[in-house]
């Protein structure tokens, strides 16, 4: 459901951004803020604001910001509609129709991809019990699932047979065009449209509502490939959802498990470890880590403090498997996580272990899992030398170089412990190191540093970027000097795109003679973008004292992002016109004596 903007509008006024986050955070006032411990990482120390007079929020810590709409998205894991819809409630208001036909349309077209994709469900479910099915069955049997299991997870099978779900769904009515867009078909010049799967066995993969969102397929002898799954689709996005997470969200469990394939997630739920999710036909992306953070916080707040469940990683007990537990602990660790490790030696997978040993063996590796820290120094070991004291004092200086990273004291003070135990090293040598790595990277860190996840270049976080996101900060804070900065700047003349397009939303506003910080994210779809303007937006103008000093700062702010609007690589060089305006209209912003009362 889509809503116009000025409904949104409405919603947020009636919304104040203290009260709602109240209700989640417990917050207290440092000057004209609000600071409380952030609810989207885990932290010891209050890095989380709200900001009233911009009715925004930001964490100093993790960088997630936004308006009062998207912190409902964030904090309650919904869509853009439906937060709006409980904000709405929440005041009072009720929502009219949608009236966005586009917007209707998509929803229509997502509506029916997901009674196609749960017909096709079904479909494969009942062949899976018919004769014609008997070898899918004779499959899953021998795969020691029970009848009460492939019902669970709705398993099914697709027949060697190039047209079956294809005539079966044009029989209930659905025109082509709406099923070619299902991903459970193929399309060639020569054939026309024909089944993607056949000869298979059937996952259906489910959201977290339990709705039918794709399905992935298994040969059931050898083939290639061993995996076939649906590609993206307008209701399935990989990055955005786990195979399991339906039964997982609600499982009692302490833990979350996270492993790698179909038959473990199932193998694990059979056994009874309903917490089993895995990521599905892609790796495991920090898209995957965020969404985990969600689940694992479990929503116990007598005493406000946010409590996490435990989040351990099953991957395969091989190379590669391990290469992707290392991956995905450092971007669970980003996602405010500390991940273990659960190993599975002799066995490859969760579903060959609880197979061979039982679900009470694999309770025993759970209780046991490794801590994520631990794990990864280990397998650096095999990078260094360690029968050379050369090559083992560099492995210590790079634990210690990672140990840094670390910022919670009480952690880092039991790793150093069990470093020093399990490498015969002294406390006080790693905490040595350890002090010099810090400085080391103290050093770098003065200097401007993008943020690293990011390269697209939309970023703001960027030392040439910053008198840009700067002068925005600023108008968004004291909308009084766009009077003045209007005489010298227009959005135009912000080289970056980001900025430019959050000067285009704020000086209009200011035009309109409002100022609405919060309004600008309802116009910003990207989540990363967001981040970012949270965080420009969010920024200190510094300590302005004087007028005179006012009067300079934002006279050599305003000079800044002019000569930089020279550089703007998207102008031509047909655009000579402009900049010869541009540098006449820099001499005179160099002359002009800027006044603020
Ligand atoms: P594995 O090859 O480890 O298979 O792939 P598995 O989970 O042990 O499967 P079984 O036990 O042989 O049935 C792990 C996961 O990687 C994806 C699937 O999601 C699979 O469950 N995968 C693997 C694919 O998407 N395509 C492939 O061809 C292979
Ligand atoms: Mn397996």
């Amino acid at each position: 459901m889509y809503y116009p903007d000025e409904v949104i509008e409405e919603v947020r006024l009636r919304n104040d951004i203290v009260d709602v986050i109240s209700s989640y955070v417990r917050l207290s006032k440092k000057g004209s803020n609000y600071f409380g411990l952030c609810p989207f990482h885990s932290e010891k120390t209050g890095s989380f604001s709200v900001t009233p007079s911009k009715q925004m929020f930001y964490c100093f810590g993790c960088h997630e910001g936004g308006n009062v709409i998207s912190f409902i998205q964030k904090y309650e894991n919904m869509t853009f509609g439906e937060a709006v819809r409980l904000l709405a409630d929440r005041a009072g208001m009720s929502l009219p129709e949608s009236d966005d036909r586009a917007a209707r349309e998509k929803e229509n077209r997502r509506a029916r991809l997901l009674e196609i994709n749960k017909e096709a469900a079904k479909y494969y479910y009942s062949l899976l019990r018919r004769p014609e099915g008997r070898h899918g069955m004779d499959y899953f049997l021998q795969r020691k699932l029970t009848e009460e299991t492939m019902q669970r997870f709705g398993l099914g099978f697709a027949r060697p047979s190039r047209n079956e779900l294809l005539n079966y769904l044009k029989s209930k009515g659905y025109p082509d065009e709406i099923l070619s867009q299902s991903g459970l078909f193929n399309f060639s010049e020569k054939e026309g449209m024909t089944d993607k799967f056949w000869n298979r066995v059937m996952f259906p993969i489910m959201d977290a509502a339990n709705r039918v969102i794709a399905f992935g397929g298994r040969v059931t002898g050898t083939g290639e490939p061993k995996y076939l799954n649906s590609p993206e689709t307008l209701i399935f996005e990989k990055s955005r959802n786990l195979y399991g997470l339906n039964f997982a969200k609600s499982s009692k469990a302490k833990n979350i498990i996270i492993c790698e394939g179909y038959m473990d997630v199932i193998a694990m739920h059979q056994a009874g470890f309903d917490q089993a999710v895995a990521a599905l036909g892609t790796a495991f992306t920090s898209g995957h880590a965020n969404l985990i953070a969600r689940y694992a916080r479990e929503r116990v707040r007598q005493d406000e403090i946010a409590r996490y469940k435990d989040v351990l990683i099953c991957f395969d007990s091989d190379g590669p498997g391990v290469d992707a537990a290392l991956r995905a602990l450092s971007m669970l660790r980003e996602a405010g996580l500390a991940a273990k490790v659960i190993n599975m030696q002799p066995h490859k997978d969760p579903d060959e272990f609880i197979k061979a040993l039982g679900a009470e063996e694999f309770q025993k590796r759970i209780d046991d899992a490794e801590n994520g820290f631990m794990f990864t120094i280990r397998m650096l070991e095999a990078e260094y030398d360690m029968k050379d004291p050369t090559g083992k004092s560099r492995f210590i200086t790079d634990v210690c170089s990672r140990l840094v990273r670390i910022e919670d004291p009480v952690e880092r003070e039991n790793l150093t412990g069990l470093i020093a135990y399990r490498y015969d090293v002294s406390v006080n040598s790693i905490n040595e190191v350890t002090k010099k790595q810090a400085l080391a990277v103290e050093n770098v860190r003065t200097v401007p540093v993008p943020i690293p996840t990011r390269n697209t270049g939309k970023g703001i976080n960027d030392a040439a970027k910053t008198p840009q996101s700067k002068l925005l900060s600023w108008l968004a804070e004291e909308p009084d000097i766009y009077a003045v900065v209007k005489r010298y700047i227009s959005a135009d003349d912000f080289a970056d795109p980001l900025c430019r397009k959050v000067a285009q939303i704020l000086f209009a506003q200011l035009e309109e003679g409002r100022c609405d910080p919060a309004g600008i994210f309802s116009q910003i779809d990207d989540e990363e973008e967001a981040k970012f303007v949270a965080e420009a937006l969010h920024q200190s103008v510094g300590n302005l004292e004087t007028v005179q000093i006012r009067e300079t700062a934002l006279k050599d702010l305003m000079l800044n992002i002019k000569r930089l609007s020279l550089t703007r690589s998207d102008r031509s060089d047909n655009d000579f016109d402009t900049i010869i305006k541009i540098r006449k209209e820099i001499e005179q912003l160099e002359r002009d004596r800027i006044v603020l009362q």
